[in-house]
């Protein structure tokens, strides 16, 4: 029998990740962000390595060792992210953590629609292109005092477009995804109502 599996996609800094690790928490699910896999093959390929062969010897530690919220790291990642031959070294891992016990709940762009089109549930998490800003621009001052709201703007623009126009998985919302606007929203009342949506569909 498959297991449950809950699919959540939205562009940068919609509030997927907070969200995905808030739900598979509530209902102790495996949480996997495969936003992580691109970063480290976007890492991997700031370092010199030709992206396909860092897809195909992606392993857990490359996880770890970078620090995989840099901007220019989700920079490369979203250019690496557009191969074909990228993604498609990384699907038998992404279907095969969906499959874990006792469920999963995966976040990316094309989970819904490429990984697991057949999740029981798919949400599609969206925010104004200034709030998902200024919500980046907070989480990276903290670290790093150099950082301007303009650039990361900018950043997230490009991010936007080049994940929304691939050719291969663009960045869309599945046809029988629940859309959510996270803009107005506080993390816990993201949180709440989406995982209000969930206990309906479980
Ligand atoms: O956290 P944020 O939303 O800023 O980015 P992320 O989820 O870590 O993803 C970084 C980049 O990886 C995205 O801009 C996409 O280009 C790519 N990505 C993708 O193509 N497909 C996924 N399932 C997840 C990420």
């Amino acid at each position: 029998m498959s297991q449950t599996v809950i699919a959540i996609d939205g562009p940068a800094a919609s509030g997927k990740g907070t969200v995905s690790k808030a739900i598979s928490e509530k209902l102790q699910f495996n949480y996997l962000d495969t936003g992580k896999l691109y970063r480290a093959i976007g890492a991997k390929y700031l370092e010199g390595y030709p992206p396909v062969d860092a897809a195909q010897s992606l392993d857990s530690n490359d996880l770890d060792k970078y620090d995989l919220k840099k901007p220019e790291i989700a920079q490369a990642a979203s250019e690496v992210a557009s191969i074909p031959e990228v993604r498609a070294a990384l699907l038998e891992f992404q279907r095969n953590f969906s499959q874990k016990m006792p469920g999963a709940v995966l976040d990316g762009r094309d989970i819904g629609t490429i990984v697991c089109p057949n999740a029981k549930i798919k949400i599609f998490l969206t925010a104004s292109l200034e709030a998902r800003a200024k919500r980046r621009f907070i989480e990276l001052y903290k670290h790093d005092k150099e950082i301007s709201f303009e650039t990361i703007l900018k950043q997230i623009r490009e991010r936007d477009k080049r994940d929304q126009t691939r050719s291969s998985s663009p960045m869309v919302a599945a046809s029988d995804a629940k859309k959510f606007d996270t803009s107005e929203l506080t993390i816990t009342e993201a949180v709440d109502k989406v995982f209000s949506y969930i206990q309906t569909k479980l």
